[in-house]
């Protein structure tokens, strides 16, 4: 950056504190897919901080770059231009290996599609990020990886392969794999797409579980509007632009949702009632 004004911001907000406390700061990001001589404009200048503790439902029409949002906010991709502060950490320069060392060390990730491996047991699952991480001896990866299994109300399973699991059972053991690093941040795409109503209610009984007690910051895109009524903020893309950013004054309680809902209807999924 050039001059001496955006050199003093930058340097201060390499500090948390110049961050505002905030775990996500974005300024004017955009991102330009290029395929041959098409230019693809997927974010077209977005700016948002989110300070920890929130639960952020991220909503838009097919294409209108959510997915794009998600995979730079969890340096899996770098912005054609802008910035991006994780933790006052200015990430937006990082190479494709700093980018990896800061997804390991701050956030999890969970898809609509689950991406488990097939032939891999539950348990061994939730490990594998904990081989990429850091050096930890066997039976700590082990102990690590039960502990949130048990957190996510899988204990009883973790022994099963994902073909032996429900959609659900098996979006638990995807969600138990991205805490299993301890990240700040917690960033979903779809993860109630592939499943029914009443399941997906149970995923969002064990993400307000995870904020409320453990203070995960969470940032979930969804298609459905009643899926983002569980979050305490929802934000909108459209055609590549934020459109909407609104607090959500009484979040619905999905926990409390379900106590309510006749047992024998969702006692099959039996992931719900351990949770
Ligand atoms: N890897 C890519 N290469 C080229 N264009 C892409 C790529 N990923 C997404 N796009 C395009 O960028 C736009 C935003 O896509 P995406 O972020 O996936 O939107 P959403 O998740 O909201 O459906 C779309 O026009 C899409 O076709
Ligand atoms: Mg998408």
């Amino acid at each position: 950056m050039a001059g001496g004004a955006a050199a003093a911001q930058a340097g201060e907000a390499g500090a948390v504190a110049g961050n505002n406390g905030a775990v996500i700061r974005v300024e004017d990001l955009t991102r330009i897919y290029e395929l041959g001589d098409v230019k693809v404009p997927a974010l077209r200048g977005v700016s948002l901080q989110v300070r920890p503790g929130e639960f952020v439902a991220v909503r838009g029409p097919s294409g209108s770059g959510k997915s794009t949002f998600m995979n730079l906010l969890g340096c899996l991709d770098h912005p054609t231009t802008g910035r991006y502060f994780l933790s006052g950490e200015d990430v937006s320069t990082y190479d494709a290996d700093q980018r990896a060392g800061i997804r390991n060390r701050f956030i999890g990730f969970v898809f609509q599609g689950f991406n488990l491996l097939p032939r891999t047991t539950a348990l061994e699952n939730v490990e594998v990020p904990l081989y990429y991480s850091r050096a930890v001896a066997h039976a700590e990866r082990e102990a690590r990886a039960r502990e949130v299994l048990n957190l996510v109300g899988l204990g009883p399973r973790m022994d099963h392969f994902p073909s032996q699991l429900s959609g659900g059972q098996q979006q638990r053991v995807a969600i138990a794999r991205a805490l299993v690093n301890t990240p700040q941040l917690l960033l979903a795409d779809e993860p109630t797409g592939n499943l029914d109503s009443r399941t997906s209610i149970e995923i969002m009984a064990l993400l307000q579980k995870l904020n409320r007690e453990q203070g995960l910051t969470i940032l979930l895109v969804t298609h459905e509007s009643d899926i983002a009524e569980y979050a305490s903020r929802v934000i909108a893309f459209h055609d590549g632009h934020l459109v909407d950013d609104t607090p959500v004054a009484a979040p619905r309680d999905a926990a409390r949702e379900l106590a309510t809902m006749p047992v024998d209807e969702w006692a099959g999924n039996g992931a719900a009632k351990e949770a």
